[in-house]
C-alpha cells in the first residue's frame, strides 16, 4: 500500500463484494461500485449504480404484514461491457487462466484500474487492461476504457458494449425475500448509424423518476482511430451493441466508453434520455475528460487531505476514508436535494436511508467544504413539514425527525427485520430513537459556530432548532414526586435496548443521552434566538406560534429533566438499567467469538439483550463526544445534579467494558473519549475503527456498503479529537494531544469564511500558516491567546500536556492519569 494507491493483487472471489464497496468511483451526484463490467449480478459479483436522491417505494407482505420499504435504487449497469476472440466465449475469469491480476485505486486522481493476463482454452494469451471513472468535473459523464493486447494470437475482437436495464436491487442476502425490480423500461436504442450512442430510458416505477443514459463509444487500433463493424444486440430492457475489429499479433484494440447518465431531478434539463445525449455528444475525448476530473479532485484535496506521519496504513486508509466521504458528498452534491446516507452510495444496505451518522460526517465538512454541509442542513430543514406532521400524529408540537429518513421524510424505518441466525422476523422498535432530531439541531448549531454562516441561521437553521426543541419541551412530562420531566417510550443509540424486560410496551424512560441533548439543546435554542436579528427572532417566533411561556417551558424543562444515576456516582443509561443483570461476557465470548451481534445470538437463543448491562453503541459515552467535559459539566449544573471531576472518568470506565461494538460508530466514540486520558488506548480504538471498511470486520457488511459515519468519524476524530480543534465562541481553539503513534499531522482548515488555514501539528509544535488574503484571527492555544497573523503564519511550541502522563484511567485518584473527559471542541 503506497500513500494514494489501494492495490489489490489476484482475483478473489470471497472478497469482490467488498472490493466493489471499497474501490467504488463516484462523484456525489452517483457512484459505480467497482464490479467486474463483464459479469451481471451473480454470487460473487455485484454491479451497482446509486444516484443520490434517487429512491423507490415498494410494497411486500411479510410474516402476515403488509410492509413498505423505500430503497435507494440500483440504476442501469452503464459499465457492462465484455468480449471474445473470433467465435470464442465470452470474457469469464473462471473459464480462463489469469495471471498478474491487479486492481488499483488511485486515490488522489479518482481512477481505477484492473489489469489482468488470460490464457484461454485455446492457447491463446491476452492481456486486458481497464481504467474507469465517474467524472468529478463533469457531473453527468463516467467513463470506461477498455484496451485488449492480442499477444500471441491474431483475429477478430469482438467487444459487446451495453447499458443493461435488467438490474435489480438484490445487493443484501437478508432482503431476498423482499421485492427487488424498482425499474420500468421505458426506452432503449441501439447505434442508428447517425452518431453510434447507445440509449436506455427507465423510469422508477412508483416515484417515476426518470432514468436517462447514453454511451459513446470510440475505437482504436494500434493507437489509430479505428471503425468497427457495429451490430445491435437484443438484450431485454438493454440497449447493446457488438464492435468488431480485426487484431494482427501483438496488437492492440482500446474501446473508450463514455457515458453520461442524468435524471428527471437534476436541473437544467427537458428530458434525461435527451440529456443525456446531449452530454455524451459534447463531450471531449477520455484524455480531456481524465484531465478534467484529475483537477477536480486536486481541488478537492487541497482542501480536504489529511496527511499523517507514523503508519503507512493508516495514512492510506485515512485517506480512502476522505475519499469515499467526497464521492459521497461533493459540490454536486451541494447542487441537489439530498441528505447523508449512513452507507454511502456504495451499496443498498439500509436502503440508502439518512440516519443520525451525519453527525459523524458533517464537522469535518462545515470546516472544508461549508456548502456542502449547508446543503445536507438544507435537506433536513425542507423536510420539518413531514417532522410537524409526525410530532402532530402523536400529539405533540413542534418537529420530530425520523429515525430513518428517505426522500419524503416521513418515517422509513422498518417494522421487522429478519434475524438470520434464527430466520425470524423480529420487530423493529429502532423507529424510538427520538434523538434524531438532537442531531439534527445540534448539526444547525454546531455549522453555525464553524462559520458564523448567520445567512443560514436566520434563514433556516433557527427553525430547525427552534422547533426540534419545541418538540422535546412537549414530549418532556412533570412529575410532582420529584419535581424532574421525564422523556419516556424512546430508545438511547444503544439499540439492543427497547423496552425494559418484561415490559408489553417498547420504549424506555430517561434515556441519559436523550435527556443531556434535549436540556443542551434547550438551552441552544434560547442562544440560537439570540444570536437572531431581532426583527427575524420576533418572525419566527410569530411564525412558529412560540409565545413566552413556550420560553418558560423550555427553559424549566431545560433545567428539571431528570437522570439517573447509579449508586456509585455512575451516570446511568436509562431507568431502570442498573437493575438489570450482568452480562456473562466471558462465557460467551467463549462460545460465539464474535458476540458484536449480540441481539442476534440472544434472541436466537430465545434471550434477549434487553435483560442485561450491555451496549450496542457508545451510548451514554456519545455525550462526551459531542460535548466537550465543560459543556457537559454545564448541563449538570443546569440541572442541578451534583457532580464532581471524576463524573465523567467514571461514567466513562464503567460503559466503556459494556459495550460490544455492533456498530462501527462505537469505536469511534470510545478512541473519542480516551483521547485525553489514555492516549494508547485512545489510538488503538482509532485503528480498529480505522480497519472498520478495509477489513470488512463486521464479516461482509462492507460489501453492502461502506459506513460512512465510521470513516468520517475517524478522520473528524484525527483533526478534531486529537488536536482538540474548537470552534466555540469567538475564538478558534486548538490544544493538541497527538497519540503517541502519531509523529505528525498535517491539514487544511475554512474557519468562519476564512480559507486555506494550513495547519501542522507535532508532539512538540504546532503550526498555522495562511494567505495574505486572511483577517488576523484570534487564536487560543492550549490555555494562551494568540493573534494569528496571516502573514507570518503562527508557531507554538507545545509544552507536555497535564494528561500526558503514565496513562491508567484505572487510577483516578492520580488527577493526570485519570479520565479527564473529552477533548475541549
Ligand atoms: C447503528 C446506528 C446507525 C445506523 C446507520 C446502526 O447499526 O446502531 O446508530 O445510525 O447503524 O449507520
Amino acid at each position: 500500500m503506497g500513500g494514494w494507491l489501494l492495490r489489490y493483487e489476484g482475483f478473489d472471489p470471497a472478497a469482490e463484494r467488498l472490493r466493489e464497496a471499497l474501490c467504488a468511483v463516484g462523484n456525489g451526484r452517483f457512484v459505480t461500485r467497482a464490479a467486474a463490467p463483464e459479469r451481471r449480478a451473480d454470487a460473487v459479483h455485484y454491479p451497482g449504480t446509486y444516484a443520490a436522491g434517487v429512491f423507490n417505494r415498494l410494497t411486500d407482505q411479510v410474516a402476515g404484514q403488509r410492509v413498505e420499504n423505500e430503497s435507494v435504487v440500483n440504476l442501469p449497469d452503464w459499465q457492462s461491457l465484455t468480449f471474445r476472440i473470433d467465435d470464442g466465449e465470452w470474457l469469464d475469469l473462471r473459464r480462463v487462466a489469469v495471471s498478474g491480476y491487479v486492481q488499483e485505486l488511485d486515490l488522489r486522481r479518482g481512477v481505477l484500474t484492473r489489469r489482468f493476463r488470460m490464457t484461454d482454452p485455446a492457447g491463446r494469451r491476452t492481456t486486458v487492461a481497464q481504467r474507469r471513472l465517474v467524472s468529478m468535473a463533469d457531473p453527468y459523464l463516467a467513463v470506461l476504457e477498455t484496451t485488449v493486447v492480442a499477444e500471441d494470437w491474431s483475429g477478430r475482437l469482438t467487444v459487446r458494449s451495453g447499458l443493461d436495464g435488467r438490474v435489480e436491487n438484490r445487493g443484501v442476502p437478508r432482503y431476498a425475500g423482499l421485492r427487488s425490480r424498482h425499474l420500468v423500461p421505458e426506452r432503449a436504442c441501439v447505434p442508428d448509424g447517425a452518431d453510434g450512442v447507445l440509449g436506455l430510458v427507465v423510469e422508477t416505477s412508483t416515484s417515476r423518476t426518470r432514468i436517462g443514459l447514453a454511451a459513446r463509444h470510440r475505437v482504436t487500433v494500434d493507437g489509430r482511430l479505428a471503425e468497427p463493424a457495429t451490430a445491435p444486440v437484443a438484450v431485454p430492457d438493454s440497449a447493446a451493441v457488438d464492435l468488431t475489429v480485426e487484431l494482427a499479433a501483438g496488437g492492440r484494440a482500446t474501446v473508450e466508453k463514455t457515458v453520461a447518465l442524468c435524471t428527471s431531478r437534476d436541473h437544467a434539463l427537458a428530458e434525461p434520455g435527451d440529456a443525456a445525449r446531449e452530454q455524451v455528444g459534447a463531450a471531449g475525448d477520455v484524455e480531456q475528460l481524465l484531465g478534467r476530473h484529475v483537477l477536480a479532485w486536486r481541488r478537492l484535496w487541497n482542501r480536504c487531505d489529511v496527511e499523517i506521519d507514523g503508519s503507512p496504513r493508516a495514512a492510506l486508509v485515512l485517506r480512502l476514508h476522505v475519499f469515499h466521504l467526497l464521492q459521497t458528498l461533493s459540490p454536486h452534491s451541494a447542487d441537489l436535494d439530498v441528505g447523508i446516507p449512513a452507507r454511502g452510495l456504495h451499496g443498498e444496505a439500509y436502503r440508502g436511508h439518512v440516519f443520525w451518522d451525519e453527525v459523524f460526517v458533517l464537522p469535518f465538512l462545515s470546516m472544508r467544504l461549508p456548502e456542502v454541509a449547508r446543503a445536507a442542513l438544507l435537506y433536513r430543514w425542507r423536510r420539518l413539514p413531514q417532522a410537524r406532521a409526525a410530532a402532530r400524529a402523536c400529539g405533540r408540537r413542534g418537529a420530530m425527525y425520523p429515525w430513518q429518513s428517505g426522500s419524503t421524510g416521513r418515517e422509513e424505518s422498518q417494522a421487522l427485520h429478519l434475524n438470520p441466525r434464527s430466520g425470524h422476523w423480529v420487530p423493529d422498535h429502532s423507529h424510538l430513537q427520538r434523538h434524531i432530531g438532537l442531531a439534527v439541531a445540534y448539526n444547525a448549531w454546531r455549522y453555525y459556530e464553524a462559520t458564523a454562516d448567520l445567512d443560514f441561521l436566520a434563514g433556516h437553521g433557527a427553525e430547525v432548532i427552534v422547533e426540534v426543541a419545541t418538540f422535546f419541551a412537549d414530549l418532556a412530562t412533570y412529575d410532582r414526586a420529584d419535581d424532574r420531566y421525564t422523556i419516556a417510550g424512546v430508545m438511547g443509540p444503544d439499540e439492543y435496548h427497547d423496552a425494559l424486560p418484561g415490559s408489553s410496551e417498547p420504549g424506555l424512560a430517561d434515556n441519559a443521552y436523550t435527556n443531556v441533548m434535549a436540556a443542551w439543546v434547550l438551552a441552544r435554542a434560547a442562544d440560537c434566538l439570540d444570536v437572531l436579528p431581532p426583527t427575524r427572532r420576533q418572525e419566527l417566533l410569530d411564525e412558529l406560534g412560540v409565545g413566552p411561556r413556550d420560553l418558560v417551558r423550555w427553559e424549566h424543562v431545560s433545567r428539571k429533566l431528570r437522570l439517573c444515576w447509579h449508586d456509585d456516582g455512575v451516570l446511568g443509561q436509562f431507568r431502570g438499567y442498573e437493575q438489570l443483570a450482568e452480562f456473562d461476557w466471558a462465557g460467551y465470548r467463549e462460545r460465539y467469538g464474535d458476540l458484536s451481534r449480540l441481539d442476534r445470538i440472544l434472541e436466537a437463543e430465545g434471550d434477549s439483550t434487553n435483560r442485561y448491562r450491555l451496549s450496542k453503541q457508545a451510548d451514554v459515552l456519545m455525550l462526551f463526544q459531542l460535548l466537550t467535559a465543560d459543556e457537559f459539566y454545564a448541563v449538570l449544573d443546569r440541572l442541578g445534579y451534583a457532580h464532581d471531576r471524576q463524573t465523567i472518568p467514571r461514567t466513562v470506565r464503567y460503559h466503556l467494558d459494556r459495550t460490544c461494538h455492533g456498530s462501527t460508530l462505537s469505536r469511534v466514540v470510545h478512541a473519542w473519549v480516551l483521547a485525553r486520558s489514555n492516549r494508547r488506548r485512545a489510538w488503538d480504538y482509532w485503528l480498529q475503527a480505522l480497519e472498520s471498511d478495509v477489513a470488512d470486520v463486521q464479516g461482509g457488511t462492507t460489501g453492502e456498503g461502506i459506513h460512512l459515519g465510521a470513516m468520517a468519524g475517524t478522520v473528524d476524530l484525527l483533526t478534531r479529537g486529537f488536536t482538540g480543534l474548537e470552534t466555540r465562541g469567538d475564538v478558534l481553539g486548538v490544544d493538541p494531544c497527538l497519540p503517541e503513534g502519531l509523529r505528525r499531522l498535517r491539514f487544511r482548515l475554512t474557519y468562519r469564511g476564512q480559507p486555506d488555514l494550513a495547519v501542522t501539528i507535532t508532539p512538540t509544535t504546532l503550526t498555522i500558516g495562511g494567505d495574505a488574503r486572511t483577517d488576523v484571527l484570534p487564536l487560543r492555544v492550549r490555555d494562551a491567546e494568540h493573534r494569528f497573523d496571516p502573514r507570518g503564519g503562527v508557531r507554538v511550541e507545545l509544552h507536555r500536556h497535564g494528561s500526558e502522563h503514565p496513562e491508567h484511567p484505572e487510577h483516578p485518584e492520580h488527577p493526570a492519569a485519570g479520565v479527564q473527559g473529552p477533548p475541549p471542541r
